[in-house]
């Protein structure tokens, strides 16, 4: 058959798309439960949760409450979560000491996990915003963020999230040279089998400001702290959201120093540097689809603008096809029930 103006037309890739099952056939991504990790967010108290106001249908869980969330999670098939802990702000100080006690909230709800549900892995999070009373990943002193000085923190929290039966430890925080330190302190510690997932190319992204509700951790917030001269942003740290070169750079660093898993975060508005960081690694490649891009769709649904599970999906498989072998996303269970039906 021709157009009727006469010519031909010998390729025709509508073809491949003309049915539910050659679409099915030809499909180049698959979203799966397998891919996918749950970020939680626990908080103190008894049998008790939160939601996030900027996170609708998200919430800080007790620690008994998490367990439940976990058991669901787990039976979904999910294989893994990654644990937040709310610190009370009276706790909150510019040393961040409370994250190296022996049995605070987080290594506590890291040990309940293991045991409720020993093979879902836990994956913690080992930098100081959660428990710095100045809202950074990282020591501040004389207005800046110290590198070294917050490293020293690091590995001391990395052996006790091992200690507590930590599958996985990400240092979410950008410092230099801490993938290297955290696999040395583990390692000296005993713990050759506890991975490090690095967040690798975390961008200074306005994306995080409801996480940053959620665990009261802004540093703009701060500014009033007895540690005066606190930087508003975490721009000497996080990566610039204009550079992508750069992430090919911290991706060789964080190979030579040994992390086990790669991630690039946010995920929606850098799957060019997803797909950068995938064509370089000879690892597993994450991205993390953050409370900023979780909470855009969230209120486009609510507002019916937008379908939430079309979107969801439609946003999860780019992240996918980009090149992320793994999604952190607060839509992992939502997710895991739209992918079973
Ligand atoms: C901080 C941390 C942040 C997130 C995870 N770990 C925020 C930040 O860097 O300020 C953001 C996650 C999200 O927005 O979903 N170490």
């Amino acid at each position: 058959m021709s157009p009727s103006s006469g010519y031909e037309i010998p390729i025709r890739p509508r073809r491949l798309r003309s049915t539910k099952n050659i679409r099915r056939m030809a499909r180049e991504t698959r979203l799966s439960t397998d891919d996918l990790i749950a970020p939680l967010f626990v908080m103190d108290g008894e049998n008790d949760r939160e939601e996030i106001s900027s996170m609708p249908d998200t919430h800080r869980h007790t620690i008994d409450r998490l367990v439940d969330k976990a058991e669901t999670l787990h039976a979904l098939g999910l294989p893994a979560v990654a644990l937040f802990p709310a610190i009370p702000e009276g706790l909150k100080t510019p040393d961040a000491a409370h994250a190296l006690e022996p049995d605070h909230l987080y290594p506590n709800a890291v040990r309940a996990l293991k045991e409720a549900v020993p093979e879902l892995m836990v994956i913690t999070d080992t930098a100081l915003d959660p428990y710095n009373s100045d809202g950074h990943d990282g020591i501040v002193r004389g207005g800046t963020i110290r590198n070294d000085a917050t490293i020293d923190v690091m590995r001391e929290m990395a052996v006790l999230h091992a200690e507590a039966g930590a599958d996985i430890v990400a240092p979410s925080d950008m410092m230099d040279g801490r993938v290297g330190a955290l696999r040395n302190a583990l390692d000296a510690a005993g713990h050759t089998d506890v991975a490090i997932l690095s967040y690798t190319a975390k961008y200074s992204s306005n994306y995080y400001g409801p996480f940053r509700d959620a665990l009261d951790s802004a540093p703009e917030d701060k500014a009033d702290t007895p540690n005066k001269n606190i930087p508003e942003n975490k721009d000497t740290y996080q990566m610039d959201p204009a550079n992508g070169e750069e992430a090919v750079r911290e991706l060789r660093l964080d190979l030579d120093e040994g992390a086990d898993l790669v991630m690039v975060k946010p995920a929606l508005p850098y799957l060019d540097v997803i797909h950068r960081v995938q064509q370089h690694s000879d690892v597993p490649v994450a991205a993390y689809n953050v409370s900023g891009e979780y909470a855009m769709i969230k209120a486009a649904a609510q507002n019916g603008w937008l379908d939430e599970k079309a979107c969801a999906l439609e946003a999860l498989t780019g992240i996918r096809r980009a090149g992320a072998d793994v999604i952190l996303t607060y839509f992992a269970e939502d997710a895991a029930h739209w992918l079973e039906q």
